[in-house]
């Protein structure tokens, strides 16, 4: 558990930083995607901590994360800035699922952890929210590319928790 999420906020700071690299500080939306980032570099800091106290080995696929997040970023980033909210909707909806599903398989055990997955989850709902709100289902493809990074994420997760 603690690899894949340790990976997912690794991968999330990566897609916020390949965006800024694109939009710089020139857009409204700059603004927003920096306070999300800054949120994803808290969580990674977190899950780095714990990984280190427990022993936990990273993923073997950071390095890939690291291309692929900021490539992601990149990429939505130049198609518009609504495209970029477009990416967040889609990555934070499946972190939602997903942390959902790791706080329904920890039930009562490791309170703290279930605490810490459940304080992020509320973060990351917030994240595609704000990326709602912010125009992200009137990109162009919307339904495709919400879709695609969606199913993206779901591999990296697969991934990042086997290997
Ligand atoms: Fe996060
Ligand atoms: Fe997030």
């Amino acid at each position: 558990m603690l690899r894949v999420d340790q990976a997912g906020e690794y991968g999330a700071t990566r897609i916020y930083a390949g965006q800024l690299a694109v939009l710089g500080d020139s857009v409204p939306a700059s603004r927003l995607i920096a306070r999300m980032a800054s949120q994803e570099q808290r969580h990674l800091r977190h899950f780095d901590a714990l990984l280190a106290e427990r022993g936990v080995r990273p993923t073997l696929l950071q390095p890939l994360w690291s291309i692929a997040g900021h490539a992601l970023g990149a990429a939505t980033a130049l198609i518009s800035p609504q495209a970029a909210m477009a990416c967040t909707a889609a990555v934070e909806d499946e972190i939602d699922r997903h942390y959902q599903d790791q706080l329904g398989a920890l039930g009562a055990e490791e309170p703290a952890l279930g605490a810490t997955i459940a304080e992020f989850q509320a973060d990351e709902r917030e994240h595609r929210d704000r990326a709602v709100e912010a125009g992200a289902e009137e990109s162009v493809g919307y339904p495709l590319l919400y879709s695609a990074i969606r199913a993206g994420c779901r591999v990296a997760i697969a991934l990042s928790k086997r290997i």
